[in-house]
């Protein structure tokens, strides 16, 4: 199971190393079968290897190795830090950030280059989650435009964009519904969902038979929450 925590635009270097340490105290004190993973932002890149019960990931990155790119993370930035483990096509990119679906695929195709570890973010807004099932997986399908989907070591988190940072997940029906239509054609890649992930509901989210993780925003900010997660997450059989 992946138990994944996504910093977005919080904490500081000097938080995000507290963080660390205190999360990689905590699994070696308790070690957990889960593939614990943390997306900090760049500016609090820290060795990878410091960390040897956590991956450590970047949230973003653009698609060139170096070069005149004014504000953006390059292949260089990552490799630094050994950093091979990245998010990409996450709906605040996609939506604030206006990043076109051509972007995504040129990120994921560079990525795949690399041989990095990838966490492909779908998710579809109110609107159309309001139309129905249909209309959902017809918007999700078309999130993978230009995605190599045999690419073995990507993962699939399915974070419908209305229960992002709103409190409110989405209906555990609705999530099994999205995760099983995915898995008839990802066989292998481990499906997550995010969008109000907590300790109070973690359990049942993680019960969903397709489901194979979670990417975690708010709830995963504070270290000692997040290893209340894992420790949930540990516990459910499946
Ligand atoms: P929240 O857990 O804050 O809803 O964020 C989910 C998310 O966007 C993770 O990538």
């Amino acid at each position: 199971m992946i138990i994944a925590a996504n910093f977005k635009a919080n904490h500081t270097r000097e938080s995000t190393a507290a963080y660390l340490e205190a999360l990689n105290l905590f699994l070696d004190a308790c070690p957990t079968s889960c593939d614990v993973r943390v997306y900090p932002s760049a500016s609090s890149f820290l060795r990878a290897d410091l960390y040897s019960h956590v991956k450590l990931g970047a949230q973003n990155f653009y698609p060139v190795i170096n070069g005149a790119y004014t504000g953006e993370t390059s292949s260089q930035h990552l490799d630094e830090f050994g950093i091979k483990n990245v998010l990409i096509g996450h709906s605040e990119r996609r939506v604030i950030l206006n990043e076109t679906q051509d972007i995504t695929a040129k990120k994921y195709a560079f990525a795949k280059e690399r041989g990095w570890e990838i966490i492909y973010c779908i998710g579809e807004p109110k609107y159309i989650r309001d139309n129905g099932f249909e209309a959902v997986m017809e918007y999700l399908w078309s999130e993978f435009e230009g995605i190599d989907i045999d690419y073995e070591k990507f993962s699939v988190a399915y974070e419908p964009i209305w229960a992002i940072g709103t409190g409110v997940s989405a209906k555990i029906q609705d999530i099994a519904e999205v995760l099983d239509a995915l898995k008839k054609r990802f066989a292998t890649a481990p499906l997550l969902y995010g969008g109000s992930v907590k300790v109070e509901n973690l359990s049942s989210i993680l019960s969903i038979r397709s489901c194979s993780g979670v990417l975690i925003g708010n709830a995963a900010l504070d270290a000692a929450n997040f290893c209340k997660l894992i420790q949930t997450a540990q516990n459910v059989q499946k």
